[in-house]
């Protein structure tokens, strides 16, 4: 048994906690006899067996592929806790209910944004109430692509949300409930163009974007590039642009990128979540 669990990418601007996007790009997971228990994927293992209220089964789960990388806003902290409980959950003949394994894999991550397209694939729009997810999902289409630019330096999720402040104008939170909505119902009607407006964020960018080397320069990049618009992708530091098909990359746009020491990733929607092989 081998399964493979999609990288995902939160927020995709102003939707702070509650949207994100699966991608085409993969970790694999098995389960092998061993006890040992380093990863967040064991923690995750361990944690299913909690709530079944069974004993472990003297196994670890083994990350025999790892494609996504770590701590770059790319959601590889849920990715592997989606490997655990759903090589637990096929372990155990599917015991639980993807809804079930979605509200374990939230109180392990903390929230729902990467977890849930990482589980369910496609976009996800959720939020935690009274201890439990509730989500709607859809599916994209493949003809946008994100295009990911990942620094060669990790940023933690818990100091990219200490640098948030707790409070926002009454303006400001109003633009983001404008600019989320407009965003999630043009993705979900193919409707891409005037997305860069719609990308525009006061809770986390403005923050954020001081932890990001070259932010400012990246950011125009991608507005010269005539790309649908950008965005930090999760926590960061990766900043994600959302493209056409189409969409060229100049000259300038690739030996900026190689100077910087940016990593680019061309990548689709995954509108399946994770998969048994
Ligand atoms: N919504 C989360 C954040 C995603 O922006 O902090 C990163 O895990």
């Amino acid at each position: 048994m081998k399964i493979r669990v999609p990288a995902s990418t939160a927020n995709i601007g102003p939707g702070f906690d509650t949207v994100g996007i699966a991608l085409n790009l993969y970790n694999y997971f098995e389960l092998k006899e061993s006890e040992e228990n380093a990863t967040l994927a064991d923690k995750a293992f361990n944690y299913f067996y909690k709530y079944i209220g069974k004993e472990k089964p003297k196994k670890s789960v083994s990350i025999i592929k790892s494609d996504i990388p770590q701590s770059r806003g790319l959601g590889s902290s849920a990715n592997l806790i989606i490997g655990g409980l759903v090589c637990a959950n096929v372990f155990e003949k599917n015991i639980l209910s993807d809804e079930e394994l979605l509200n374990l894999a939230c109180k392990v991550e903390g929230h729902p944004d990467n977890v849930a397209p990482a589980l369910l694939g496609g976009m996800v729009i959720s939020t935690m109430k009274n201890e439990s997810c509730f989500y709607n999902r859809f599916e994209l289409s493949e003809d946008i692509k994100f295009i990911a630019l990942i620094p060669d330096y990790e940023l933690s999720t818990k100091k990219a949300r200490e640098v948030l402040p707790k409070e926002i104008s009454r303006n400001e939170a109003v633009e983001n409930i404008s600019n989320t909505a407009m965003l999630i119902s043009s993705l979900i009607q193919n409707k891409y163009e005037g997305l860069e407006m719609f990308l525009k964020d006061n809770i986390h960018q403005p923050y954020r974007k001081k932890l990001i080397k070259d932010y400012d320069l990246i950011m125009s990049l991608i507005e010269e590039n005539n790309f649908y618009g950008g965005y930090i992708s999760g926590a960061g530091p990766t900043i994600m642009a959302i493209a056409s098909n189409e969409s060229p990359m100049t000259d300038n746009f690739l030996v900026v990128l190689n100077r910087m020491n940016l990593k680019k990733l061309k990548m689709n929607v995954d509108n399946e979540g994770y998969k048994i092989l």
